[in-house]
């Protein structure tokens, strides 16, 4: 069974270094910023066999033109930020409401052909009962990297698991650098989208 997850996250917070530890068990010590790359681990969950397609993209805001499209891609989404750097955790929300607005566009999009025409005001209550859904349905989780600088610390554990908590996203701290918690996101997606 092929699963397909996309990285999100701002420049620099480890999204290839993460991916990298992933899925060929090493670590990235270098910064040499992504445009796109697909990486590709096969992996037993829960006893079943799978095949993770996991798909690095850029962080560098010049790039995000090609966001929506790697949104689409993807089944499942590992939104990323660092724990030393306050600004990447600000921009998570927004990240997870583009994730959501995307996947919710693309379902209405795919099962109802009339879609593109203006809504009726009555058809506020059904598009909104259909956003809590998506938000449901499309499996995210959060990770604060970058755990090993722990003197660098801009953003407490509690603040990034309240986060999560409010956008009903799993969230959890991570280090690509020693290999903490790495798997833990990638395998809580898969289960999500196995359930789906
Ligand atoms: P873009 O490609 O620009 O979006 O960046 P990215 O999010 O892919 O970041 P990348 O993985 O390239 O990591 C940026 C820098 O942070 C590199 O120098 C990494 O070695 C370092 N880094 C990544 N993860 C960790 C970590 O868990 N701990 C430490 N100490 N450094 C890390």
């Amino acid at each position: 069974m092929l699963f397909k997850i996309t990285v999100l996250g701002d420049g620099g917070v480890g999204k290839t270094a993460l991916t990298v530890q992933f899925t060929m068990s090493s670590f990235v010590e270098t910064y040499d910023p992504t445009i796109e790359d697909c990486y590709r681990k096969q992996w037993v969950v829960d006893d079943q066999p799978c095949l993770l397609e996991v798909l690095d993209t850029a962080g560098q805001e010049e790039y995000t033109a090609l966001r929506d499209q790697w949104i689409r891609d993807g089944e499942g989404f590992l939104i990323v930020y660092s724990i030393t750097s306050r600004p990447t955790f600000e921009r998570v929300e927004r990240i997870v409401e583009r994730v959501l607005r995307v996947k919710e566009d693309e379902s209405q999009s795919s099962y109802h052909p009339y879609s593109h025409q203006p809504q009726s005001p009555y058809s506020q209550q059904p598009q909104s009962a259909s956003a809590s859904q998506q938000r449901r349905r499309t499996p995210i989780v959060i990770v604060g990297n970058k755990k090993d600088q722990y003197h660098s610390r801009e953003v407490s554990t509690d603040e990034g698991s309240s986060l999560a908590r409010s956008l009903g996203c799993d969230f959890y701290e991570a280090s690509a650098k020693t290999n903490t918690n790495v798997e833990s996101g990638f395998k809580s997606l898969v289960r999500q989208i196995k359930v789906n």
